[in-house]
């Protein structure tokens, strides 16, 4: 990391004559909880050690003139004549980030940036929150602004939600922002509230990428949160008190299941149980008991296979294949869904031969290659020392 920064200070100077800061911010892995962000309930990512750094230094005047030395491309804006609206453009995260601190009253200095990362594109390992984090990071340090971890999630989610035009939730946000090296981090989406949670030294979080990414899949996550949003509504004729379906029981969600049309039921039942899930994996992994903790994460794929329906048969496949091998406690498929990525929770001493199984193994299925990693859970936002 510190080497990657360094090439990046190095590029800075040369670009624009100054020596930067560097921001970092990481992606994530979510072990269990997902789609329960938006509705108010339990979450427990961890951050990557892949990240997104923001080199930057501040400039006299309000400009922003940002560099993606992925995309080779620089992009300008006014903070006094922003533009109006997103344009589909990597550069949405950067300005969107930007417009949404100065509306929540932060007063920003223009600056230079740098951006670079490793986060996978389009993985479903939050490469957009990591860009989104990273240059919040670095325009309240050229700013001299306090960096308020759970303010500024909020902050990036609202760039996503209001300028960007994907309803996400908080969770991808709050860990690239909260996270912390060695644990994964128990959010409560409606408190903001969270709990780390170690993940024992002989444990491994490998993550198997299907290298699949279905088309619609930003249309398809907005119609789950409709979808939850009319559970709630007709929930809400026999509970009055519900606010989102964090307030409903499995137990109450059952009792009224006749009143609801099936697909409606069967989205809410996904909520409801994950939610119980995401709870019961927290206290097994506190508890050393990583087989419970792995038997909810294989539950939990199932709901999203069969309830949520957002998992696709090339991310089935890696969970499946996973879920076979000794010393795997469970599996499921990590993030948005429609593709992406699978989250194993795996004995390290099993990890090259679950690693050998899934790369074999999805070849054979699909003629298609999976790319492994085994991740160490990293701390979230802060500047890297160059
Ligand atoms: C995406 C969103 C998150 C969350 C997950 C699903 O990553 O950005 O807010 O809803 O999908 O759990």
């Amino acid at each position: 990391m510190s080497v990657q920064a360094r090439d990046l200070a190095v590029e800075f100077a040369y670009r624009f004559g100054r020596a930067p800061t560097v921001s970092r911010a990481p992606g994530r892995v979510n072990l269990i909880g997902e789609h329960t962000d938006y509705n108010d309930g339990y979450v427990m990512p961890a951050a990557l050690d892949f990240a997104t750094l923001t080199a930057a230094s501040q400039r006299p005047d309000r400009r922003l003139r940002v560099y993606s030395m992925i995309m080779d491309e620089t992009r300008e804006f006014d903070l006094d004549s922003p533009p109006a609206a997103s344009s589909g453009d990597w550069s949405d995260y950067v300005i969107g980030v930007a417009l949404m601190l100065e509306t929540s009253g932060y007063t920003l200095s223009g600056a230079d940036l740098i951006v670079w990362s490793d986060v996978p594109i389009g993985a479903g390992l939050s490469s957009s929150a990591a860009l989104e984090v990273s240059v919040a990071h670095a325009l309240l340090t050229q700013s001299d602004l306090p960096f308020d971890p759970v303010t500024i999630a909020r902050i990036c989610q609202r760039a996503e939600n209001d300028f960007v035009g994907m309803r996400c939730g908080v969770m991808d946000q709050y860990i690239a922002c909260c996270g912390a090296a060695g644990h994964a981090l128990l959010i409560d989406c409606r408190s903001l509230a969270s709990r780390h949670v170690a993940i024992a030294p002989n444990l491994r979080l490998l993550i198997a990428n299907s290298g699949v990414r279905h088309q619609h899949a930003g249309g398809e996550y907005n119609l789950r949160r409709e979808a939850c949003e009319e559970g709630v509504r007709l929930l809400s004729r026999y509970f009055g008190s519900i606010r989102a379906l964090r307030d409903v029981t499995p137990r109450q969600l059952e009792a009224k299941r006749r009143k609801l049309p099936d697909l409606i039921y069967r989205r809410c039942r996904h909520i409801v149980t994950e939610n119980a899930r995401v709870l019961e994996a927290a206290r097994a992994l506190e508890a050393g008991d990583f087989v419970a903790c792995g038997r909810a994460m294989n539950a939990s794929h199932v709901s999203m296979q069969k309830d949520f329906e957002i998992t696709c048969p090339e991310v089935d496949m890696l969970a499946g294949l996973a879920q076979t091998v000794e010393g795997v406690y469970g599996s499921r498929m990590t993030g948005g869904g429609f593709g992406g990525c699978t989250v194993s929770l795996v004995e390290a001493f099993a990890v090259d031969k679950v690693s050998q199984i899934l790369v074999d193994g999805y070849r054979i299925a699909t003629g298609l290659d999976t790319d492994i990693f085994v991740c160490a859970p990293s701390d979230g936002a802060g500047l890297v020392l160059v």
